[in-house]
C-alpha cells in the first residue's frame, strides 16, 4: 500500500505557487488577491475558511475575508457579490457553502462573476468543464486529479466508482474522470442514495472515490484487493480524548481498506490540504488571465 500524500504534495504545490508570486513582484506586477466569504458561525466553515486564508498568505496573496452574519439575507449577500465582481483589486473569490436556508445556493453561485469563480461553481464555467474546455476546475476534484497525476496512478481503461453526487465532488470527479486524457479515460459509475446493491459495484472498482460525509462507510470486503482508494469525507467526530473535543473522520475504515489498497488518501492529510492548494491554483490562474486581457 502506498500513502497518496496529500499533505506533502500540497506543500510542493504551495512553493511552487509561492516561486510564481514571487517572480510577480520581483517584476512589480500585482500579486493575486483572494477573497472569501462566510456568512453564519459553523465551526468547520470557519475553520475550513482560515485555511483558506492562512494559505494565501503561505504563499503571497493577498486575501480578504468577509464575514456575515447568520440572518444575512439574500439579498444582502448578492449586493456583497456585486462589489467583489466590480472590485478590480480582487481576482478571485468563493462563498462557502453550506449557505444559510434563507438563501438560494444556486442565485448565489449564478451572481458570481465567471471571470472570478475560482471554485468552479457557476454554470458557465461547470459546462465548460463539462465540454473540455479550459476553466476553473472545483477544488476538491481538481486536487484529486493533480494526486493521480503526482503519483503516475494510472486511470485509462480502469473502472472509477464515484460515491455520493453533489455538485462540489462527486458530479464534477464523474465528469472529469471519464473525460479524454490523464488522469481520465476511466469508466464511470456514479453511485448515490438510491444506488441499489452498492457493495456489488465497489468491489468491481479498480478505483474508488468517497465523498459521502459518512464514517468509516466504505469497508474492506467493499474493496478489492489493490484498489485505489480516495477519501473526500472530513466529518467532525465527538472524542473527548482530543484537545478540541472532536477528531476527523474520513468516508472510509482506513485500517483495514488500506491493508487491501494498491493506493490511499490518508484522512487528515489527503485531499483536504489538495483542495486549498488547489484553490490557490485556480487564482493563479485569475490572476494571470486578467493580466493578459489587460494587456
Ligand atoms: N464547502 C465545502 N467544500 C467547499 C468548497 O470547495 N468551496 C466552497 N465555497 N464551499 C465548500
Amino acid at each position: 500500500m502506498k500513502l497518496l500524500d496529500g499533505k506533502k504534495v500540497s506543500e510542493d504545490i504551495k512553493n511552487e505557487i509561492a516561486a510564481e508570486v514571487q517572480k510577480m513582484k520581483d517584476n512589480g506586477e500585482k500579486v493575486p488577491h483572494l477573497a472569501a466569504v462566510i456568512v453564519g458561525n459553523d465551526g468547520a466553515s470557519l475553520t475550513y475558511v482560515g485555511s483558506k486564508v492562512k494559505a494565501c498568505e503561505r504563499v503571497g496573496f493577498e486575501s480578504t475575508l468577509i464575514k456575515m452574519p447568520n440572518t444575512t439575507s439574500e439579498t444582502e449577500l448578492l449586493k456583497k457579490i456585486k462589489e467583489l465582481n466590480e472590485d478590480d483589486t480582487i481576482d478571485g473569490f468563493i462563498v462557502q457553502l453550506p449557505l444559510p436556508k434563507q438563501i438560494d445556493t444556486q442565485e448565489v453561485l449564478m451572481a458570481i462573476d465567471p471571470s472570478k469563480d475560482v471554485d468552479g461553481f457557476h454554470p458557465e464555467n461547470f459546462g465548460k468543464m463539462a465540454l473540455d474546455m479550459s476553466t476553473f476546475i472545483p477544488a476538491t476534484p481538481f486536487g484529486i486529479l493533480e494526486l493521480l497525476e503526482r503519483y503516475g496512478v494510472e486511470t485509462q481503461g480502469k473502472h472509477t466508482v464515484v460515491i455520493g453526487r453533489s455538485h462540489i465532488v462527486g458530479r464534477p470527479m464523474s465528469i472529469l474522470m471519464g473525460r479524454k486524457g490523464f488522469p481520465g479515460n476511466s469508466t464511470v459509475t456514479l453511485t448515490h442514495s438510491y444506488t441499489k446493491n452498492i457493495s456489488q459495484i465497489t468491489t468491481q472498482a479498480d478505483i474508488i472515490i468517497t465523498a459521502l460525509g459518512v464514517p468509516n462507510y466504505l469497508k474492506a470486503e467493499m474493496v478489492k484487493d489493490d484498489a485505489v482508494v480516495i477519501d473526500v469525507g472530513i466529518t467532525r467526530v465527538a472524542d473527548e480524548t482530543t484537545e478540541k473535543g472532536y477528531r476527523i473522520t474520513g468516508d472510509v475504515d482506513f485500517d483495514l481498506v488500506s491493508k487491501k489498497a494498491s493506493f490511499i488518501t490518508p484522512v487528515p492529510g489527503g485531499v483536504g490540504p489538495m483542495t486549498i492548494a488547489m484553490l490557490l491554483k485556480n487564482t493563479l490562474l485569475a490572476r494571470e488571465q486578467k493580466r493578459l486581457k489587460l494587456k
